[in-house]
């Protein structure tokens, strides 16, 4: 069914915009415990020891490429375990990152699951700020790096914990759900979150006859035309998604009839009209192992799409370049910065946490 009401900020007189992003400190002490910079050139045995990590990326990073890129990913690599960290990489990191420095990959369900199992004493978050947030919720006695604290997102920008608390007051007793793309202020605000991986399931969960959906109004279109529980949305979109248009796969399909389209649930519903498959990150690269003789048309980030080649470079993908600007941010170079330097650190006040922890956990319990 089409979606009840939407709401955005201007509809609340008391809205407070507030950025969406957690003050970031960096922990007390740090510049004592910053190590020398390794160096960073290019030698044989730089060669001979990212050789089996080149084998992995060969599709997609040049030979060119690749001697600007080695000696960092060796440092990194190294780092790791002298800092007792591990490295969580979202599908959207660019190759270097996520198939020569990443320990754990996956969509936000599967780092957020994963976030609850690390035992190492550092985390390094490759992805947006609220992914990193997300870990510090999880882990709140652990350090939670991210390499560069701008990267944001717009959808979590979109809303704040107040705008949360004006909704409840508009709709007393309807129980709210946030995508994990929100900050921990918004998490904290609701009663359970959701991926693009479960969003049906965990609102069909409440056994509710409405709910609030919060803040992306395309998932959230998404997942009223796959239940019949009454959707009140909010007006935030996903920069990147949004952009995609159903007359683009439409000139990609008469360009090629045999093509196979799929695409993300934050894109607008004339373009998951014309998919062959919707789903999640990790379900679209599952989707992509599955079927891998075909052509595909991948709508979504473009570094997806790299990733995918570098694992299956026989799979012929079509990739319209939509590239996320927050999620660039994270580099080979800040990443070994955070590294040497255990800079940006991410904090979350402690009262908040927990509240946010609630409604995290309450969706992982969920899929278990
Ligand atoms: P998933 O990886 O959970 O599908 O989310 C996509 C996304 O846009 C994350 O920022
Ligand atoms: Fe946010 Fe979209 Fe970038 Fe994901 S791709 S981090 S939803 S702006």
């Amino acid at each position: 069914m089409p979606i009840a009401a939407i709401y955005g900020p201007d509809d609340f007189e008391k809205s407070v915009r507030q950025p969406s992003r957690a003050p970031v400190q960096t922990s007390s002490g740090t510049r004592q415990t910053a190590l020398p910079r390794p160096s960073l050139e290019w030698t044989p045995e730089v060669e001979r020891a990212t050789a089996h990590l080149y084998e992995r990326v060969r599709s997609v990073i040049t030979a060119v490429e690749w001697p600007l890129m080695a000696p960092t990913i060796k440092a990194i690599n190294e780092l790791k375990t002298q800092r007792d960290a591990v490295i969580l990489a979202h599908n959207y990191q660019t190759p270097e990152i996520f198939h020569c420095v990443a320990d754990i990959k996956g969509d936000s369900l599967q780092l957020a699951v994963e976030a609850t199992k690390v035992k190492a004493s550092t985390i390094i978050q490759c992805g947006v700020h609220f992914m990193a947030e997300t870990s510090k919720i999880l882990n709140p006695d652990k350090r939670v790096l991210i390499p560069d604290s701008r990267a944001g997102c717009s959808l979590a920008s979109s809303i704040t914990g107040a705008d949360v608390r004006l909704l409840r007051e508009r709709f007393p007793g309807v129980p709210v759900v946030a995508y994990v793309n929100t900050s921990a202020d918004v998490k904290a605000e609701v009663d359970i979150c959701c991926t693009s991986s479960n969003a049906v399931a965990v609102v069909e969960s409440l056994n509710a006859p409405a709910v609030i959906f919060l803040p992306d109004q395309y998932l959230a279109k998404y997942v009223a035309s796959n239940s019949d529980v009454k959707i009140i949305a909010w007006k935030g979109a996903c920069e990147v998604h949004e952009r995609f248009t159903g007359n683009e796969l439409r000139a990609y399909r008469e360009a090629d009839p045999s093509v196979q389209i799929i695409a993300h649930p934050e894109c607008p519903p004339d373009v998951l009209a014309e998919a062959d498959f919707t789903g999640s990150t990790a379900h679209m690269i599952n989707w992509v192992r599955q079927n891998q003789k075909q052509r595909i048309v991948m709508i979504t980030e473009c570094s997806m799409a790299d990733n995918v080649k570098a694992e299956l470079p026989d799979v012929e993908i079509v990739r319209p370049c939509n590239l996320c600007p927050h999620m660039k941010r994270i580099t080979l170079a800040n990443i070994l910065d955070s590294l040497l330097t255990l800079r940006e650190e991410v904090t979350i006040d402690p009262p908040v946490a927990d509240k946010a922890r609630r409604s995290v956990e309450r969706m992982i319990n969920l899929k278990n």
